[in-house]
């Protein structure tokens, strides 16, 4: 049996930053501009400092404007939601995202929805939900795009592929349904409540875990030659040391799939790179210019 390919997400991510690079730059020389995107952080959780930097990072390196918004754990609803309106307001600002989770006393979902739909980077608010389920142009949330992207570059067309998504979060199984479903796979989500999962599992041609359940998904879920997009981040104590593992129990799953995404290098870098790509998508439709050809 030969070991399932590995889908090296950092390498795409890489490729992906890099085209958003000559992409920002043609927009200055031809339109004028460079899009900028505001990352609102409010606390100080540990994981989203480290998600909030990498973030600006990328966009620096991408050639973008970063504006990064710290506000203290004990903000009020009403200062999110100002902070959120004057970004709303100011033309410098393309994309706007609030890093989840909010502290308890802020609704976070009267947050995203007060996020300008044109500016909505991550693709949360309602509209943007809206219009992807019909099947308009919108704004799609970053994990689950990135995840399709690295599908179609494994796979090419997905067009009548049984796709299996474990996990139903307005993050990513639900959007991961939608998009799925615009590529023309045969999509079904499964959930908590599924009957016989590893059965479901092993219907799919393409399987997404998305549990939150370190190395659930075992290697006998898994149809031979099955591609396997493992969204899973979770951290645990292994032979005294703290690592990553996904939703996956990945050295199993090798031996069965025919293709894999690791973790890490597999989903995470492509959330990100595809946060720049929203930005810059966003800033030529609110700008009302086409997205620069390049190479
Ligand atoms: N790589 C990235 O950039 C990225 C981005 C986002 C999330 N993640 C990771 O992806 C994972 C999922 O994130 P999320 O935000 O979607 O999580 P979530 O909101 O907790 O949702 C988890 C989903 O999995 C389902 N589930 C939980 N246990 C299950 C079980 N034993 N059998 C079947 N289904 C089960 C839940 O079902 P119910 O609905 O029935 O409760 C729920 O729909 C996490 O590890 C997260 O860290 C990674």
């Amino acid at each position: 049996m030969t070991e399932a390919a590995i889908i090296d997400g950092k390498a795409i991510a890489a490729n992906l930053r890099a085209k958003i690079g000559r992409e920002v730059e043609a927009l200055k020389s031809s339109s004028g501009f460079v899009p900028g995107l505001a990352v609102v952080l409010v606390g100080e959780d540990p994981a989203s400092r480290v998600y909030v930097r990498n973030k600006g990072r990328a966009t620096a390196e991408s050639g973008m404007n970063g504006e990064e918004i710290r506000m203290p754990a004990s903000a009020s609803q009403e200062q999110v939601l100002a902070r959120v309106l004057t970004l709303n307001g100011d033309d410098a600002i393309d994309g706007i995202l609030v890093q989840l989770p909010l502290p308890d006393q802020i609704d976070s979902a009267a947050v995203l929805d007060a996020i300008d739909p044109l500016k909505d980077v991550d693709g949360f608010h309602i509209e943007n939900v809206g219009r992807l389920s019909t099947g308009l142009d919108a704004l799609v949330p970053c994990t689950p795009l990135g995840c399709v992207m690295m599908l179609k570059h494994r796979l090419g067309d997905l067009s009548g592929l049984d796709a299996v998504i474990a996990g139903r979060s307005n993050i990513v199984g639900k959007p991961m349904a939608q998009l799925l479903l615009a590529e023309h796979c045969t999509v079904t989500v499964a959930h908590s409540r599924t009957r016989d999962l590893p059965a479901v599992c092993r219907r799919a041609d393409i399987l997404i875990a998305a549990v939150g359940r370190p190395e659930m998904v075992l290697g006998d879920w898994i149809k031979p030659g099955a591609t396997v997009i493992d969204v899973g981040i979770n951290r645990i104590e292994r032979d005294g040391k703290t690592r990553l593992v996904g939703d996956v129990a990945f050295a199993e799953a090798l031996s069965v799939a025919g293709a894999i995404t690791p973790v890490p290098g597999g989903v995470g870098p492509m959330t990100i790179a595809c946060l720049l790509h929203n930005t810059v998508t966003a800033a030529c439709r609110r700008r009302g210019v086409d997205r620069p050809v390049v190479d």
